[in-house]
């Protein structure tokens, strides 16, 4: 039976929640591989809106297990919030399972996070100033504290003075309460000491059991540490292979992948972002597709799609399908831009840039599809959608070279169009 992974194809926010949320029906189990509480999914089930951080969306059906891979990185007092919240609205959260070996995102973490943005100036990131990026870079500097090392008070005491002594410089102005930090994240674990766990081991004896697994990325592509558009990127590795080293499984045991797109492309954050519209177009599809981030509430920076930066996706992770959402959000617009290649100095690319400086001089190159101009917000049939909406998404299909296996036309689960079972595309 299939592992498959579902990613974000663009800058995050594509509305993985959703998708996932709506593949989690048929998994036996959902595994986050990377990031932490910077993410946010929001998931409509019934009149209920939910606004996930670190739980997988799979936690919303009865059964489906749930695991926090050794990729991520937990703000643990944050995990135990929304694990009390989620039990708080009546969802069950006792399937889910946490890595010995994902970082601890420290309040330290936090604090160095502003610091260094703030000391960026003009250059800042515009990360979430969640702590991420300064838990990873522990973590590679072989500082950081893992979840396993919470089972040992002493020898996590001691890994917390060698981080306190470690840090002493760059917060020497910063009154931080050790013993008090000491004390709630060990409170915190002893909430949760039965459900952290080797999760690779669990996983791969899922997988060979035949159970139907799914491996939830946050964030997006051209977020990625490694192949975004660095340094206005995560700190870890929301493509593909980041679903392997952050779960612990090798990549012969994953049958498929599919990269959730947004029918148009959003940022939030710092960086280029080549076919974005500063216009009342920009403005408009803020408004219609409610354009603000679950996790820090900022506005986020809209534009055309771009299938140039698409096919880069594609061949990244290695996509075997596409889910595009937000279809809805362009129903009055008409004509609608596609971003097909770029040009620098009149001449067109044949790959995505990797360097910043190129990234910022390309000029994107437009084919235009004429608008429908029709509502699809309340079409359930892939065949009743207007023709026009149609040749749109034949158009993504065509450009970017991948076939689309999903549609979306609204927050709710039943707003959506499975043209190809996405469990079974390779
Ligand atoms: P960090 O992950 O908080 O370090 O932020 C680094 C960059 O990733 C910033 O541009 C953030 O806005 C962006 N980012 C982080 N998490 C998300 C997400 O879940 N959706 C979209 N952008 C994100």
């Amino acid at each position: 039976m299939p592992a498959i992974v579902v990613l974000g194809a663009q800058w995050g926010d594509e509305g993985k929640g959703k998708i996932t949320d709506l593949l989690a029906r048929e998994a036996d189990a959902v595994v986050r591989y990377q990031g932490g509480h910077n993410a946010g999914h929001t998931v409509q089930v019934g009149e209920s809106q939910y606004k996930l951080h670190l739980v997988p969306s799979g936690v919303f059906h009865k059964g489906t297990i749930c695991l926090l891979g050794n990729g991520m990185v937990i703000d643990l007092p944050a995990l135990v919030r929304e694990i009390d919240g989620l039990e708080a609205s009546g969802v069950d959260t006792s399937r889910l399972y946490i890595s010995n070996a994902a970082h601890l995102i420290l309040p330290y973490h936090q604090v160095l996070d502003a610091k260094d943005e703030d000391s960026r100036g003009a250059d800042h990131i515009g990360t979430t100033r969640r702590g991420i990026g300064p838990a990873y870079s522990d973590k590679v500097n072989r500082l950081g504290i893992r979840m396993g090392d919470l089972k040992n008070e002493k020898r996590f005491r001691e890994l917390l003075e060698a981080n306190r002594r470690n840090k002493e410089g760059s917060l020497a102005s910063v009154a931080l309460d050790w013993d008090a930090m000491a004390r709630d994240y060990l409170g915190c674990y002893q909430r949760l000491a039965d459900r952290v766990i080797d999760v690779g081991h669990r996983v791969s004896s899922l997988i060979r059991a035949g159970a139907k697994v799914l491996l939830e990325g946050a964030q997006g592509t051209f977020l990625d540490l490694d192949h975004g558009t660095y340094p206005f990127v995560t700190s870890s590795n929301p493509t593909a292979g980041g679903a392997c080293v952050g779960t612990g499984i090798g990549p012969t045991l994953i049958d498929g992948v599919l990269g959730v797109v947004k029918a148009y492309t959003t940022r939030v954050g710092a960086g280029p972002f080549p076919t974005e519209l500063t216009d009342r177009l920009g403005d408009l599809l803020v408004d219609r597709g409610h354009e603000f981030g679950t996790t820090t509430g900022r506005r986020r920076r809209c534009g055309w799609l771009d299938t140039f930066m698409l096919r880069y996706a594609a061949r990244i992770n290695g996509l075997s399908s596409l889910a595009i959402t937000k279809l809805d959000v362009l129903d009055s617009l008409d004509p609608i831009q596609v971003c097909s290649g770029y040009e620098v100095d009149g001449e067109l690319l044949d790959s995505y840039p990797e360097d910043l400086a190129t990234l910022r001089r390309v000029v994107p190159r437009y084919e235009s599809f004429a608008g429908w101009k029709s509502s699809t917000s309340q079409v359930r049939e892939y065949g009743q959608l207007p023709p026009l909406a149609r040749t749109y998404l034949d158009g993504i299909s065509r450009l970017t070279g991948v076939s689309v296996s999903l549609v979306s036309v609204g927050p709710d689960r039943s707003a959506t169009m499975v043209t190809a079972d996405p469990w079974r595309v390779r």
